[in-house]
């Protein structure tokens, strides 16, 4: 449990924020799946990208993880092992809280030579999975839920020869797509993905850099479609992870709820399809300048955050929604907070995924903004938060959500009162050196 209170005074300086957690795992992912060496740079440290750390060593993928001596910059080093080198586990792969890592690391081992087992922590073993089992069952694969209820832990038999599909995902799902395209790096045929709006394609990105033969396209009705077509050897390559947009998100969030704050964050990946809190902070009036923008391989910019009042339309409105949700599907929480203290309606929907995150984030997000004298609403697809009403300290109860924890430890920061964060250990799923950070602009 942490205890905090108001801002005392404006937020100013400069930080680094830690490595991508999608591009994080996909780096060992890919790496392991290459022939030869790839080289991590900026790899996160964190719970959920040691977890696939650890699935692949008991993969039989030998990894180095080290600093680097000059900056202490986390660097990896992963012996790829080829697509079809992998050893039989001797037991059951734990994913711990990740769902990137379950999801994933489901579509490999559907293609595997031998039988597996995979699970994680209790949230893991409430997070739906028919939404990877269809796909991959469609392909030819053979994988159970071991309890029948469509959850964790998964069994897989091995020896299965897949086939590529075309498959309509219902939901815009970059974990969903990217099982079913790693799944088909071993199919015969080609694989296509279809969402509703274009999820992340770091995946599409890096396994291309990786010598894969996949891209994006937009399909006829509108929907995005990634392409993949098998039998493309995957060589091993550097990577250099960009600072993560959704660790910024507390940040920037922190500049614009604290009056006078100033907040430089550098190094941070601008994927357009990552970055819809930037478009929708705009909108809202945010101060928000990149700068020193490098567009070579994952965009990543330096983001200057200044203080800003906040503000809806003629109607005292706001709306997010749409294609801009799987933008920001992981900001909500914090861009939440933020609007409870705008004098204005915010109303988020199209965002039932919300739902189904590491904590139902539509139900924790309502109860503990209420709890601090939050007007706001749950609806079936997200949330409608009646601003300015000024909030005030409360236990927070975070369900082991590290994103509620750093979410409403930014909260705190513009309350009257102590907030306690229950729970608050968890933000060392994708940011342990999240609080230390903080306390630096403070
Ligand atoms: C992720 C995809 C998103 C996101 C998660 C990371 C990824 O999940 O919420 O934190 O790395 O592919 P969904 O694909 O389920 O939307």
């Amino acid at each position: 449990m942490i205890a905090l209170e108001r801002a005392p005074r404006p937020l100013k300086g400069d930080v680094f924020v830690p490595g991508d957690k999608s591009i994080s795992h996909r780096s060992i992912m890919f790496g392991a799946l290459a022939e030869g060496t790839t080289e991590v740079t900026g790899f996160l440290n964190s719970a959920d990208c040691l977890a696939t750390i650890d699935c692949f060593k008991k993969l039989g993928v030998q990894i180095e993880h080290a600093l680097r001596p000059t900056n202490g910059v986390p660097t990896i080093t992963v012996h790829g092992e080829g697509l079809h080198n992998f050893r039989a586990p001797d037991s059951t792969l734990y994913t711990g809280n990740s769902g990137t890592t379950t999801r994933l690391m489901s579509g490999i081992l559907a293609a595997q030579p031998f039988d597996s087992m995979i699970t994680g922590d209790k949230s893991i073993e409430q997070r739906p999975m028919k939404r990877i089992i269809t796909p991959l069952s469609q392909m030819g694969a053979d994988v159970k839920s071991v309890m029948g209820n469509d959850r964790a832990p998964l069994h897989f038999t091995g020896g299965k020869s897949l086939r590529g599909i075309n498959y309509r995902s219902p939901v815009a799902s970059a974990q969903v797509k990217s099982c079913i395209m790693l799944a088909g790096l071993y199919a015969e045929g080609n694989t296509a993905v279809y969402e509703p709006a274009l999820s992340r394609n770091h995946t599409e990105i890096m396994l291309a850099s990786f010598g894969a033969d996949i891209h994006n396209e937009i399909a006829r009705d509108g929907s995005a479609v990634a392409v993949l077509n098998p039998g493309v050897p995957l060589h091993g390559i550097k990577v250099n992870v960009p600072g993560d947009i959704s660790s910024a998100a507390y940040f920037m969030a922190a500049a614009l709820i604290v009056p006078d704050s100033e907040i430089l964050i550098r190094n941070v990946g601008v994927n357009r399809t990552r970055a819809g809190i930037l478009t929708v902070l705009k909108q809202m009036g945010a101060d928000i300048t990149l700068m020193n923008l490098d567009e070579s391989g994952e965009p990543k910019a330096d983001i200057l955050v200044k203080y800003s009042e906040l503000h809806g339309n003629e109607n005292h409105q706001f709306v997010i929604g749409g294609k801009d949700i799987p933008t920001m599907i992981d900001e909500l929480p914090v861009v939440a907070v933020l609007a409870s203290t705008g004098d204005f309606d915010t109303i988020i929907k199209d965002a039932s995924e919300l739902k189904v995150k590491e904590s139902n984030r539509i139900e924790t997000v309502v109860e503990n903004l209420r709890k601090m004298g939050c007007d706001i609403e749950p609806t079936d697809d997200g949330m409608i938060i009646h601003g300015g009403k000024p909030l005030h300290g409360a236990d927070i109860n975070t369900y082991q959500d590290h994103r509620l924890a750093m979410s409403f430890t930014i909260a705190a920061l513009a309350a009257d009162g102590i907030t306690r964060i229950i729970g608050d250990e968890c933000v060392g799923i994708s940011y342990p050196s999240f609080f230390g950070d903080l306390q630096k602009l403070m």
